[in-house]
């Protein structure tokens, strides 16, 4: 998400403030009523160490049992509190929201706490679009939707400041026994476990009401080898990372190598290349070279639901290692380190080009026209190994940054692009188009690649077409494009085939879904919405999103599928949408591994049962 799209957003969303006032039962006491409908809250033993109780709800005529959370019988006492943080090192906290200092008091699941501020406010004010500064804190969600968007900054402070969906306490892990401890009291007080890296998630898995969250950001880590000796034929060069090593630190120390290396990671610098990109595959503008970050994984370090921290390789823990690899985040496991393939970096050209009114005399018929011209091209560009990042947003914007040439001069990029610019010229477009060659591809993702911003509030969804989808239907393709833009949202594309580069043999090692591998567009819906704004706006607009935006797209593209990590969280058939044939040997995976559900994170292998009622807050296993 670019600072244009970002600027689009804050002026289509007015975000600055807190627009409803918060009621006020949200911020829920010792009057938390307990429906017991039976098998009930048993006796607890003071500090004792495993005593599995859930709360029993209904919730629109179905039975749920409900993991504890604040104000319930089973919610832990102080004195286990006080336990667990002796045994994470007195770093356990209570969660606050990132401008909650601008708020006289925050209105939090456990009690009020006065919070105002002044000069962190101003610090919130300034840094509350920068992504470091919001992954630096440790329950932040920078895609605020799922926050429930409660406590943005303001210059009110009498404002309400409630928890909204940010998680109850953290625990800022400094070790691996931090992370193990965090699991088994989770597991132990049947708590909801929400594990956080850097808070990039678009689907609001990296927060959740009520919840404990394991902060895993602090293992930074990073070590490199250039003869790799592990579990599988591979020889050759890897990086080792910590959890929370984001993808620049681990790009800048590659490219201080003599010959510089480079790995798989996504266009953006600041996702993390341990967490939740990995799991849920990890696509980036090297895809069409190597496959998936995924692709490129040597070995993990994982701790289990059982709170074991084990080794998952080709040899040992086939099954994890596998369902690692883009079987969903934070579905099977804390990875607390992994190691990936390197490679060397090649010189790499970049071109940019866009489309405005002034390039087609204001002529929108025209605009759409030259948008299907570029995307008829999409299996040419891929399967001459171009990745390509677009956005097409209202008001005729259409913007191409980059088109990403590996190992190619500016020449030869320009060729590939020439037939698109032939066209578009008989069309009558004119355009400018830039293109330049990098001494190697970081140079170029440094150069190119757009800082991002954080604390805007959309639904996301999206779908990736096939290139039978492209070869046959690309009008209907387009149709479904106008269709996004004439239902309030916009689009982010992402051209790059998974199984360009990688050989077919490798295809199968990892849980990805198998239509990714030929694949020649990704995209991202992207519907503006306060996540403040009335339940019954939010219904309709995930409504929306779902049927007829994403709906359009999946209709027009049926050899697609869904990548889980940018994605509706209520993607309609998940499973094949998201894992295709893969997905009965996932599930099967996840029962051995979690068998009774300690993690949690939407729409991942067998999470069937399990809903956030209550608008969108207990989290609960329907009975
Ligand atoms: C601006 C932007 C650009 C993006 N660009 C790309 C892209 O080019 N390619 C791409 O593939 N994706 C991209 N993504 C999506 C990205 O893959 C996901 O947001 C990803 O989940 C982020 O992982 P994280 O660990 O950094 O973030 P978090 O939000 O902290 O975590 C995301 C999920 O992973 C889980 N998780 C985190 N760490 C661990 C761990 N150690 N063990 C187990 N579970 C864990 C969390 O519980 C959560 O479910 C982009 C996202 C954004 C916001
Ligand atoms: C809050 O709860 C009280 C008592 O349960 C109820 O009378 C009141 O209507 C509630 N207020 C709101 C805003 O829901
Ligand atoms: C909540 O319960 C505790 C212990 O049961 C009690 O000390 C406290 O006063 C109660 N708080 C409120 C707001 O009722
Ligand atoms: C955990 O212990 C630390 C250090 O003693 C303390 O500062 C912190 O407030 C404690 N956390 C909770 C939730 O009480
Ligand atoms: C918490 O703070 C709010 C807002 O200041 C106030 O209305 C409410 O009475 C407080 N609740 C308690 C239990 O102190
Ligand atoms: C979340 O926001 C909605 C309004 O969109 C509000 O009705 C609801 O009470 C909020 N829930 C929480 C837990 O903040
Ligand atoms: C706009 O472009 C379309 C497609 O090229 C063309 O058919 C139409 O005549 C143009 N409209 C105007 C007003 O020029
Ligand atoms: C780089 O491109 C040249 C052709 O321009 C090709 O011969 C060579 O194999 C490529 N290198 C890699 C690693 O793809
Ligand atoms: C990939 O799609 C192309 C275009 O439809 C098709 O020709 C080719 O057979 C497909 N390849 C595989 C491996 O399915």
């Amino acid at each position: 998400m670019r600072a244009s799209i970002a600027s689009f957003l804050s002026s289509a969303l007015l975000l600055t403030q807190q627009v409803a006032a918060a009621p006020t039962n949200t911020s829920i006491t010792n009057e938390t009523t307990v429906e017991d409908i039976g098998g009930g809250a048993s006796a607890r033993t003071l500090g004792g160490a495993s005593i599995f109780e859930w709360t029993y709800k209904r919730w629109n005529g179905a039975n749920y049992a409900c993991k504890c959370a604040p104000g319930d019988l089973c919610w832990p006492n102080q004195l286990q509190w006080k336990l667990l943080n002796a045994t994470v090192g007195g770093n356990l906290q209570v969660s606050i929201p990132p401008a909650a200092s601008c708020y006289n008091t925050f209105q939090g699941l456990l009690g009020n706490i006065s919070t105002y501020d002044a000069a962190k406010c101003a610090e919130a004010q300034a840094n509350f679009p920068s992504e470091q500064w919001q992954i630096e804190l440790p329950t932040a969600g920078l895609w605020t939707y799922f926050t429930n968007d409660t406590c943005r900054p303001t210059t009110n402070p009498t404002d309400s400041c409630t928890g909204g969906y940010f998680p109850t306490l953290y625990i800022k892990a400094k070790t691996i026994a931090h992370i193990q401890a965090g699991v088994l009291f989770a597991k132990n007080q049947n708590l909801r476990l929400v594990i956080r890296n850097t808070g990039h998630d678009f689907l609001g898995r990296s927060v959740g009401w009520g919840a404990l969250v394991i902060n895993t950001h602090g293992f930074k880590d990073i070590s490199l080898t250039n003869s790799y000796r592990g579990a599988c034929d591979y020889t050759g060069s890897a990086i080792t990372v910590g959890a929370g090593v984001q993808a620049f630190e681990a790009l800048k120390k590659l490219n201080s190598l003599s010959p510089p290396k480079i790995m798989v990671t996504g266009e953006c610098a600041t996702v993390g290349v341990a967490g939740g990109l990995v799991q849920g595959g990890g696509h980036g503008p090297l895809t069409n070279f190597y496959g998936f970050l995924a692709d490129t994984a040597l070995e993990f370090k994982v701790v289990t639901a059982d709170g074991v921290l084990r080794t998952a390789n080709a040899k040992v823990n086939p099954d994890l290692f596998w369902a690692l690899k883009g079987g969903g985040p934070s579905a099977f496991g804390v990875i607390v380190q992994a190691t990936y393939k390197t490679f060397n970096d090649y010189f790499s050209s970049g071109t940019t080009f866009a489309l405005g009114p002034a390039n087609v005399n204001g002529n929108e018929t025209l605009w759409w026209d030259a948008i299907a011209k570029f995307h008829s091209y999409s299996n040419q560009f891929v399967d001459n190994g171009l990745y390509v990042y677009y956005e097409i947003y209202p008001g005729m914007t259409f913007r191409v940054q980059p088109v990403v040439g590996v190992n190619k001069t500016a020449a030869q990029l320009e060729a590939i692009l020439q037939p698109l610019f032939d066209d578009w010229t008989a069309m009558g477009i004119t355009f400018d188009k830039a293109t330049t060659t990098y001494p190697t591809f970081y140079d170029l993702y440094n150069a190119l690649f757009e800082i991002e911003a954080a604390g805007n509030s959309a639904l996301t969804g999206g779908w990736t077409f096939g290139k039978t989808d492209v070869a046959n239907n690309n009008a209907g393709i387009i149709d479904s494009f106008k269709n996004v833009l004439n239902n309030g949202a916009f689009l982010v594309g992402h051209m790059w085939n998974g199984g360009h580069g990688l050989p077919q043999s490798e295809w199968a090692n990892s849980a990805i879904n198998p239509r990714f591998r030929n694949v020649s567009d990704k995209l991202i819906t992207i519907l503006p919405l306060a996540g403040n704004a009335p339940l019954a706006e939010k219904e309709a607009a995930q409504r929306v999103l779902t049927d007829i935006v994403d709906g359009g797209l999946r209709a027009a593209g049926p050899n697609g599928a869904a990548y889980i990590n940018e994605a509706d969280p209520f993607q309609p058939n998940w499973q094949t949408a998201f894992w295709g044939t893969n997905y009965p040997k996932l599930l099967q995976i996840r029962q051995k591994w979690d068998p009774s559900g300690v993690f949690y994170s939407v729409s991942t292998p067998g999470t069937e049962k399990w809903e956030q009622i209550e608008y969108g807050t207990r989290l609960c296993k329907k009975l």
